[in-house]
């Protein structure tokens, strides 16, 4: 087994692109980013600039020919990264997948079993298992704290996305229950210890966006597992102000709420503004609450490090390809029950589906 630091290429260079590669740097000792591959003409040469990235790509095929990069991050819109994985464990390469891990059962299946086929880690991007507060929730609730948990909820929440591709169900499969539902999912899921899952209800509108998408932008779903405990994951791409991400957990023994950014930033008034609050925040006239050390109270840099040393066999994955893909599972269940109004019982392998949000709206059906 390769020594050192674990050589690094990302696959996209915007917005998750620039969070992978700071958060490389922020922890710098297990990995390090030499190369990019992005196709828009200097997007790939503006973030290699930005972080000292010496390699720069406009096909990431041809990155992969690169025999010394271990590990390939995957930033691209969701309908790329099934080929995009399959094609970097066929170079030899350890995948970490950007969340959602796919458009259908079928890709997670395939991308599974390829990288399983390739000896290579599959690794899903999942950052509300690394993050600092929400790990200390379930330190906590491990040691018993809260006594038997019967209820979980997760919440995320902003304006809306910033690439017009998330609006375009072709290219995201879905809307905000895909874009963040994926989040409170994989949260609740994780919190509880990964209990088997039995049945998923939601209920989901566009509310706000109907001139821009057919997704989903107001989504309220409720997954039942089967130690007896309820997830509630509620999703806004229609809530005004900026990201706002938090979680609640409910046990006969006590009690915990955690507010991601609260706790973490400056109420602040100011009549001319300043340079930047949080996330998608679009002003900073007036009241915002500006955090400080963003990506770190998220977990990115702990689930890049993370990453890194479970390709140099130090750490075993806690986030992998079938975590993702009970999350999508649970995705697909959730726009069917949409679409019908009734719960969906797990397993649920919904047959000729091209997309999740197709069990509720129909091919390209808006309601
Ligand atoms: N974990 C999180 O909290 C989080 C946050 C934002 C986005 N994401 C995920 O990250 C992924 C990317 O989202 P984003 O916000 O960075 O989108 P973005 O639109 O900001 O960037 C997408 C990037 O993909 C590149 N791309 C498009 N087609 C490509 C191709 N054929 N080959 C190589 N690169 C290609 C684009 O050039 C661009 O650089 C999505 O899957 C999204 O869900 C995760």
């Amino acid at each position: 087994m390769a020594t050192g630091r674990v050589k690094v290429g990302i696959i996209g260079s915007q917005f998750e692109a620039d969070i992978h590669a700071a958060s490389f740097q922020i922890m710098p000792e297990e990995a390090e980013v030499v190369a990019v591959a992005s196709p828009t003409a200097g997007h790939a040469q503006e973030l290699a600039t930005r972080y000292r990235i010496p390699r720069v790509f406009s096909d990431y095929r041809e990155m992969l020919k690169e025999s010394d990069i271990e590990m390939v991050t995957i930033t691209a819109p969701n309908s790329l990264h099934k080929q995009m994985t399959c094609d970097i464990a066929r170079a030899g390469k350890h995948v970490v997948c950007e969340k959602p891990l796919c458009m259908t059962l079928e890709e997670a299946d395939e991308m599974i079993d390829v990288c399983r086929q390739q000896g290579v880690l599959l690794m899903y991007a999942e950052e509300l298992f690394f993050t600092p507060k929400y790990v200390k929730a379930k330190e906590m609730a491990d040691q018993g704290a809260f006594g038997k948990v019967h209820l979980i909820k997760q919440s995320e929440k902003h304006f809306g996305p910033h690439a017009a591709w998330f609006w375009d169900v072709e290219r995201s499969g879905g809307g905000v229950w895909m874009d963040m539902g994926c989040h409170g999912i994989a949260f609740c899921y994780w919190f509880l210890g990964r209990p088997k899952v039995e049945s998923v209800y939601c209920q989901m509108g566009t509310y706000v966006h109907k001139d821009k998408t057919i997704g989903d932008d107001e989504t309220i779903g409720i997954i039942e597992f089967a130690n007896g405990a309820v997830g509630m994951v509620e999703n806004s791409w229609a809530k005004r102000g900026g990201m706002d991400d938090r979680i609640e957990v409910y046990g006969d023994q006590g009690v915990s709420y955690g507010n991601l950014h609260m706790g973490n930033a400056l109420p602040t008034y100011s009549e001319r503004g300043y340079g930047y609050a949080v996330e998608k925040a679009p002003s900073t006239s007036g009241w915002s609450y500006p955090v400080f050390d963003e990506l770190w109270n998220y977990g990115f840099p702990h689930e890049m490090r993370h990453f890194a040393r479970c390709v140099r066999g130090k750490e075993t994955s806690q986030a992998t390809g079938e975590d993702g893909r009970v999350v999508l599972e649970i995705i697909c269940a959730g726009y069917a029950s949409a679409g019908q109004g009734s719960k969906i019982a797990l397993p649920y392998r919904p047959a000729g589906l091209r997309k999740p949000i197709d069990g509720w709206r129909g091919v390209g059906q808006a309601k």
